[in-house]
């Protein structure tokens, strides 16, 4: 039933999908010092990591994917081509495998909203962190999942199942400044890129709500009859040409 938001063909889909959004998250590490390094943390297959590595093509600097799950790591270093300067370490993010003040840039994406205890990340992002290095955090806002086809009750109740049940912290996207706040970083900055979809057949490749609303039927969340009329007024509005879907995404950088 928990079965997870996101697999290595997922997040390889999402890569096109969210560049722009990516790429703005990269250029806040582009006035990195020759010799520092640079840390994905929840890195996936680690094209985040490559690609920053690629974009700033330096070989004084340093990059670095962590990520839990073996697979994805895995993934990670087949993908790496030519790079000497990138390296994936399997590890829980909770409990980093580096030294104290010894990075100069953490980067994070989607990882926050799958943790259920995120202040112990933030403590270790300060810790792994050089004075003045920055942190910077991508996130889907979960709660602002919309749908303007008429059928409000039931994406209400869709937000209320992805915040509080499908997703560990799936309010993580509104707390990212409380986290860095509590954590002692300042010079916080939040910028929302809104996400829109105008297929419903996107909305289920990239949002999985198919998945989700077949999830919340078995979950007796909602009945067959709400179930079918969710679906059937999202699948008349993609053939009448109006279908549209949108969830922000935050982008939060702060620094130490
Ligand atoms: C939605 S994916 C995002 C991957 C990547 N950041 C991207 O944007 O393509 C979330 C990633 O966080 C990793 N993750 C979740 N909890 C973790 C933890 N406690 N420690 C390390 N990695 C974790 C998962 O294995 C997964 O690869």
């Amino acid at each position: 039933m928990y079965e997870k938001h996101y697999n290595i063909d997922y997040l390889a889909e999402t890569l096109k999908l969210l560049s722009g959004v990516k790429e703005k998250s990269y250029a806040f590490f582009k006035n990195t010092p020759d010799g520092g390094t640079i840390v994905d943390l929840g890195c996936g297959s680690g094209q985040d990591v490559l690609n920053m590595s690629r974009m700033f093509n330096n070989d004084k600097l340093q990059f670095i994917g962590i990520d839990h799950d073996p697979e994805m790591i895995a993934a990670g270093n087949n993908a790496i081509q030519e790079e000497t300067n990138v390296k994936f370490l399997v590890s829980n993010v909770l409990e980093i495998p580096l030294a104290d003040n010894s990075v100069d840039g953490v980067r994070m994406e989607r990882l926050v909203q799958h943790l259920s205890d995120p202040l112990t990340l933030f403590k270790e992002t300060q810790r792994i962190l050089k004075d003045k290095g920055v942190i910077v955090i991508v996130e889907s806002d979960w709660n602002s999942l919309s749908f303007y086809n008429g059928d409000s009750n039931t994406t209400a109740k869709l937000n209320h199942y992805l915040t509080g049940k499908k997703v560990n912290n799936g309010k993580a996207a509104q707390s990212l400044s409380t986290y860095l706040m509590e954590s002692g970083c300042s010079q916080i900055s939040i910028e929302v890129f809104p996400f829109v979809l105008k297929r419903y057949e996107d909305a289920c490749k990239y949002l999985w709500i198919d998945k989700m609303i077949d999830e919340m039927h078995a979950l007796d969340m909602i009945g067959a009859d709400e179930r079918n009329h969710f679906i059937e007024s999202q699948r008349r509005a993609d053939q009448s040409g109006y279908f549209s879907c949108s969830m922000n995404i935050v982008v939060v950088s702060a620094v130490k």
